[in-house]
């Protein structure tokens, strides 16, 4: 394939994903970018042009779009509740980088151009039980998205629908619910439930201190979605005729009592639970509505939750094992019998 491909946010979990999944389906010329130094990228593929550039600088847009056929825009400031809950202003200026690569597109003459929205996009009211019945499309109006992110997300939604309808350009834009697997955060502030979780019950486990700490008091709900749905997803959004935002997300909701159930069995410990209830939390319930994918694609994401999480916590364990010398050195313990004393 000679069509050269710009991943915008390549330093990062799901644009390190997505690069190699792109080569998978044949893309031999990819461009990838991040503002992040090298050494912070969660994977660098050799075969990919890779390149620092910050994508809030008009400049850098157009640099990164030279000779650019299709665009994914995966770049954003941001994080799960931690981070978003207290950098609303850092969000925001993700508008930016949206916004000047939808510039650099336009006059470049782009031909296709992918937008990552989020599911934080969706009027907080429809949010407010833990029993939600899924966040269809159309509940992201009347707007009351989430501060600050959300905001930036449903606005650069916006933009992109308006650049397409009155300059011409193609864009794709998917609204992801909380994506999870290996190469992604897992500590530091941004890291989100699926990988904050599996670094506590590991660190639990490994240190032999028997709890962890969950903010809320953990009946809140969520659906996760695994990083191989969201690069299939993504790519064949792209390539589809669909012009409206649309869900990209699973609709296996669990509480996070669930998830903590489930990373706990695949651990093979029982910890004490001990609840934050001042801690970030974001909103009481939130799942996706799949409706609108399952007709217009005939598919939808169906990693099982269960089946997502074992692989992330063997990375995670992997990455986490060798700070406790002596207990953590089998690699990618899973279960009790494995754990090295
Ligand atoms: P991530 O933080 O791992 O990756 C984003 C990358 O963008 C980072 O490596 C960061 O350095 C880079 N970046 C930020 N500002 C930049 C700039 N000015 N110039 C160049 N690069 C810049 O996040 P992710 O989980 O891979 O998310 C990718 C996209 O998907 C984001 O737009 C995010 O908002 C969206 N999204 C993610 C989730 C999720 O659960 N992961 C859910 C909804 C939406
Ligand atoms: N991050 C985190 N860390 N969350 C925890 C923890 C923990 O240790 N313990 C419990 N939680 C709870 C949070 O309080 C929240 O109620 C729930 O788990 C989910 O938190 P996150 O995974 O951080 O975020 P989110 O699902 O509210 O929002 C995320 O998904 C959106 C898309 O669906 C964010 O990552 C957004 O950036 C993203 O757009």
């Amino acid at each position: 394939m000679s069509k050269k491909v710009l991943v915008c946010g390549a330093g990062g979990f799901i644009g390190g994903h997505l690069v190699e999944y792109l080569r998978k389906q044949g893309f031999g010329d990819i461009r990838a970018i991040d503002r992040k130094p090298f050494d912070e990228w969660y994977q660098i593929h050799d075969y990919a042009e890779s390149d620092i550039l910050d994508l809030q600088h008009r400049d850098a847009c157009y640099q990164a779009m030279r000779d650019v056929d299709i665009v994914y825009n995966l770049a954003a400031d941001m994080g799960g509740m931690g981070f978003i809950e207290n950098n609303k202003a850092l969000c925001m200026l993700s508008v930016l980088i949206n916004t000047h690569l939808l510039e650099a597109a336009k006059d470049e003459g782009v031909g296709r151009f992918f937008y990552a929205s989020s599911a934080c996009v969706y009027n907080a009211s429809k949010q407010d039980e833990v029993d939600n019945p899924g966040l269809a499309e159309a509940d992201a109006y009347p707007a009351m998205p989430e501060d600050g992110y959300g905001w930036e997300k449903l606005f650069s939604e916006r933009m992109c629908r308006h650049f397409r309808e009155d300059f011409g350009i193609e864009a794709r834009v998917a609204r992801f619910h909380n994506v999870y697997g290996p190469h992604g955060t897992f500590e530091g502030g941004r890291e989100k439930a699926p990988a904050a979780i599996c670094r506590k019950v590991i660190d639990a486990k490994l240190s032999g201190s028997g709890e962890i700490e969950i903010w809320g008091d953990g009946e809140q709900t969520r659906s996760f979605m695994y990083i191989d749905d969201c690069t299939k997803g993504t790519h064949d959004i792209l390539n589809s005729d669909i012009l409206d935002p649309i869900n990209l997300g699973s609709e296996e909701m669990v509480s996070i009592n669930g998830l903590v159930d489930i990373v706990e069995d695949i651990a093979g410990v029982t910890l004490k639970r001990n609840y934050k209830l001042d801690a970030p939390k974001g909103v009481r319930g939130r799942n996706s509505d799949n409706t609108m994918i399952r007709e217009l694609m005939g598919w939808e994401p169906s990693v099982s939750l269960r089946e997502g999480m074992e692989k992330t916590y063997r990375w995670i364990y992997d990455q986490v094992a060798d700070r406790y010398p002596g207990r953590g050195t089998v690699r990618a313990a899973v279960g009790s019998e494995t754990l090295v004393s």
